[in-house]
């Protein structure tokens, strides 16, 4: 439509979003569907961080709050960067944001020029490349594989840099694939990164505290402080605190960039939900026990799932380091005939024939950047996981 502008020609929908809605419609037409699309934990958001919305409405705190946040809770941020990353920021070094969305549209937005590179590995969030494009720079992937774990190499990285890189978006651990990164494999990324002086960095942690087993969570400003200068350490309370529909999430970098992040948000939606912010510091502040629960719960989880899709025919499942993602091969499987008599060609004709034969619900991995995969989100009961993966263990047996 002439009417519209030429930005929404760079871009493309959200596969997961559209996942989710074919799921949802197969169910209203009364198809017995399991949905394993969603990135959003099942739990509800913790008790004491609703009585904290509940208070601050009591309170009156329902009023415009300053752009990047009110002031606790931009000291609630700083604290915990302090306390679970050693990391020094100040509460003006912080920014709050409806969601980490906004915040990583933001700084895309405040700093991309036309031209400007912006190196992804892949595969990597659906939002990324797009959010880029939307902000006039362009995407430069850089892929891994399903043989070193999804993680960027130190060549991979070095390969795709070029003079014009503004920005490296780390993401650890990853949606989709829930790789996650040692505290060696960031330095020697930050080693690659060291040579590159007009590289910035985004990391996105926003599944930090979703790491099983000994795994142990690090970010690259706190593993290289040489970095720190021009690193944005991006987090958010949706993922570890069940809050998904609260829509905070914060960062914390260099003052001249969240400055121009802050004047960006001044022009747009301003200050985050007042009610919600104040539910954010209790769940920075208050007791962190919820968090511990919910990791044992989702590690069952991962381990049951990745057994099971490990005992399917022609399936290839890696074990990941966290998040609440698998992320398995089906090239084994590319070429084979299913009930319906497609040929299976890609990821994408594997997830709409185990829709169609079998009602499970996963997006393709061509919608990440690196097929032929699917991601599963185990985000679920441990009843349907197992039901679900019944089922694909069943559809892949059925082809021929
Ligand atoms: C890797 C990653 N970053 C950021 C986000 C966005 O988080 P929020 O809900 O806080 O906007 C998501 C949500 O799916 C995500 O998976």
């Amino acid at each position: 439509m002439a009417f519209l502008a030429d930005a929404l020609s760079r871009v493309k929908p959200s596969a997961t979003i559209a996942v989710s809605q074919k799921a949802r419609e197969l169910k209203a037409q009364g198809r017995d569907v399991i949905g394993l699309g969603a990135g959003e934990p099942d739990f509800d958001t913790p008790d004491n961080i609703k009585k904290a919305a509940i208070d601050a409405i009591n309170r009156g705190e329902t009023k415009y709050t300053p752009v990047s946040g009110i002031q606790p809770l931009r000291e609630a941020i700083s604290a915990k960067f302090k306390r679970e990353n050693n990391l020094d920021y100040d509460w003006k070094q912080t920014i709050v944001g409806t969601g980490g969305k906004q915040i990583l549209f933001n700084a895309l937005m405040a700093t991309l020029n036309p031209g400007d590179e912006v190196v992804i590995p892949s595969p990597y969030w659906v939002s990324y490349p797009e959010m880029v494009a939307l902000c006039g720079g362009t995407p430069a992937f850089a892929e891994t594989s399903i043989d070193n774990g999804f993680k960027l190499t130190p060549a991979a990285l070095e390969k795709a840099i070029t003079p014009k890189t503004k920005w490296l978006i780390m993401n650890s651990p990853s949606n989709p694939s829930g790789a996650a990164y040692t505290s060696d494999e960031l330095k020697a990324l930050a080693d690659v990164l060291l040579a590159h002086p007009q590289v910035w960095i985004l990391t996105d942690d926003m599944y930090e505290h979703l790491t099983y087993g000994d795994f142990k969570f690090a970010t690259i400003a706190e593993i290289e402080p040489k970095l720190y200068d021009r690193t944005l350490t991006m987090n958010g309370v949706s993922k570890a605190y069940a809050m998904t529909g609260w829509r905070i999430g914060y960062a914390a970098g260099p003052i001249e960039l969240i400055k121009a992040m802050d004047m960006i948000q001044g022009q747009q939606t301003s200050g985050a939900c007042s009610i919600a912010q104040w539910a954010a510091v209790e769940a920075l502040n208050g007791p962190q026990d919820f968090i511990g629960k919910n990791k044992a719960i989702f590690q069952g989880r991962r381990d049951l799932v990745v057994s099971m899709l490990n005992q399917a025919t022609g399936i290839k499942c890696p074990v990941p380091e966290g998040a609440f993602y698998v992320y398995p091969s089906c090239q084994e499987l590319i070429g084979k005939t299913a009930p319906t008599g497609k040929v299976i060609a890609t990821d994408e004709d594997f997830v709409s024939e185990l829709l169609e034969a079998e009602g499970v619900a996963v997006v393709h991995g061509s919608a990440f950047g690196l097929g032929p995969n699917f991601r599963i989100s185990y985000a679920t009961s441990e009843t349907l996981l197992e039901q679900a993966c019944e089922r694909i263990q069943r559809f892949t047996a059925s082809l021929k």
